[in-house]
């Protein structure tokens, strides 16, 4: 292949360089481009064809329905590793050795303890705010509480802001459940493990012993490696980009919440819910629902259904179907909205419609199915997706900082109003 591209703009050829990455993935670097063509851009909605960094975190094929985080298969690290380790990996780049992996934990229990003040700002919530909006706004406030900024280029400042971070996210997120139940605000305890503490923070009643319950601790743990990073999509791209102003890393990560939030990515989990549940009332009417998604008349969509990358089966949905069937059958739980879930996805795996248009279930289709098994209410389900995907937005902010890489900063092509004269409010 040429290195470089050839762009013809009013019969003037303008050369740019390609880029190859390690995965032969070939990009126009088009950082010459406007003043080559005396302001010429690009534009690209949505960002569908344009790359926004060169990135050594996570590598995925769309196409072949691959995901690797530093080289290794999705697939190997939800077999054979745990979260802390993928975690660990993700921000520093290599598997921890046993010594590093275990002072990464007691590091991040020995930060695992919260403001007591940050509770006066959890009570300020009325029962019926939106976990996504208490625990954004929560991890925000740690600025305020942690104000010290970091100084990516000092290791040791950025070892401290990350398990700073680990340790106190999961305690921020079992007070925000806890809250909405009307449960003591609750911590956990530094014998367990990472998950197993997450769990017990959650679920821990005031007036009896919190017995641990490995089925749901290794399905935990599986879910938060699988959500752990996904390159560039919607909410890691507004980590970056709010961190590219060198806002701090908390006021970075509550931004990237945020995003997460809507319905079209991380809320997707607790949106396939209520579809599903509303199938369930209907009667298990899955052919309706076919029906209103496939009608562009009708603002529908399947949710669960559908990828900007994946054009084949999304490999993390693959893996939390399995683990679907074996948690709910490990648990003893009949759910209807499982055998729902697979006859839509049937369906639609069988439907011109969404084979024409590659649509195939994604990481949200099944993963709420294990979460309501393991007793969290469905509004909380895209906090534990963003439990999951912290440390790939803190692996990728801090690339993007000791890469660094300038502002953020798009362009645009203007179609507004071209010059025009005040008009006095008299005159108009
Ligand atoms: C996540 O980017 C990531 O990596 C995200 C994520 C991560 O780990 O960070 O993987 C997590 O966000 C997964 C996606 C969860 N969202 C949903 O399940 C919501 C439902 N899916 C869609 O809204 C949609 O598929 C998107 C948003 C996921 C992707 O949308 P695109 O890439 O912008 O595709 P598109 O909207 O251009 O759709 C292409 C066509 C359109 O039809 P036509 O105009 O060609 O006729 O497919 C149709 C769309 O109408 N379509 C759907 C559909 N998804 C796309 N039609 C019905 N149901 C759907 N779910």
């Amino acid at each position: 292949m040429a290195n470089t591209a050839s762009i013809e703009i009013d019969g003037k050829k303008h050369e740019f360089p390609l880029v190859e990455g390690t995965e032969n993935e070939v990009a126009i670097d088009i950082t010459k481009l406007r003043s080559a063509t005396n302001g010429v851009i690009t534009i690209d909605p949505g960002f569908k064809n344009t790359g926004s960094c060169e990135s050594g975190i996570t590598f995925l094929d769309g196409e072949k329905g691959i995901l690797r985080y530093r080289g290794y298969t999705i697939e190997e690290l939800a077999e054979k590793a745990d979260f802390l380790e993928v975690a660990y990996l993700l921000i520093f780049g290599e598997l921890p050795t046993k010594e590093q992996n275990d002072k990464f934990h007691e590091d991040i229990k020995a930060q695992a303890v919260v403001d007591e003040d940050v509770k006066k700002i959890l009570d300020a919530f009325p029962k019926s705010a939106h976990p996504m909006g208490v625990i954004s706004s929560l991890t925000s406030a740690l600025t305020a509480f942690n104000p010290s900024s970091v100084n990516v280029d000092s290791e040791e400042d950025m070892y401290r802001s990350v398990v700073k971070i680990l340790g106190k996210f999961p305690v921020l997120v079992a007070w925000t459940f806890r809250k909405k139940e009307g449960l003591p605000l609750d911590y956990g305890d530094n014998s367990l493990g990472y998950v197993e503490n997450i769990l017990k923070m959650m679920f821990k009643k005031p007036n009896s012993e919190y017995k641990q319950n490995e089925i749901l601790v290794n399905a935990l743990d599986k879910l938060l490696i699988l959500h752990a990073d996904h390159e560039q999509n919607c909410s890691t791209s507004t980590v970056r980009i709010v961190g590219s102003s060198h806002a701090g890393l908390f006021a970075s990560l509550s931004a990237g919440i945020s995003a997460l939030w809507g319905p079209l990515h991380g809320g997707a989990n607790q949106a396939v819910l209520e579809m599903l549940e509303a199938i369930k009332l209907d009667g298990g009417d899955t052919k309706k629902y076919m029906a209103k998604a496939k009608d562009k008349e009708d603002p529908f969509r399947l949710m669960g259904f559908g990828h900007r990358v994946y054009k084949n089966f999304d490999p993390r949905a693959r893996i939390i179907k399995k683990a679907a069937d074996e948690v709910l059958g490990d648990l003893g739980v009949v759910d209807p909205i499982l055998d729902i879930a697979k006859g839509l996805e049937k369906e639609a795996l069988e439907d011109a419609y969404f084979v024409d248009r590659k649509l195939y279930p994604n990481v949200d289709f099944y993963s709420g199915i294990i979460y309501r098994a393991m007793g969290i209410p469905t509004d909380m389900f895209t906090v534990m997706f963003a439990l999951g995907r912290l440390p790939g937005w803190i692996s990728q902010w801090r690339e993007m900082r000791l890469r660094k890489e300038p502002i953020g900063r798009p362009r645009q092509v203007y179609i507004g109003a071209t010059e025009r004269k005040f008009v006095p409010i008299e005159e108009r």
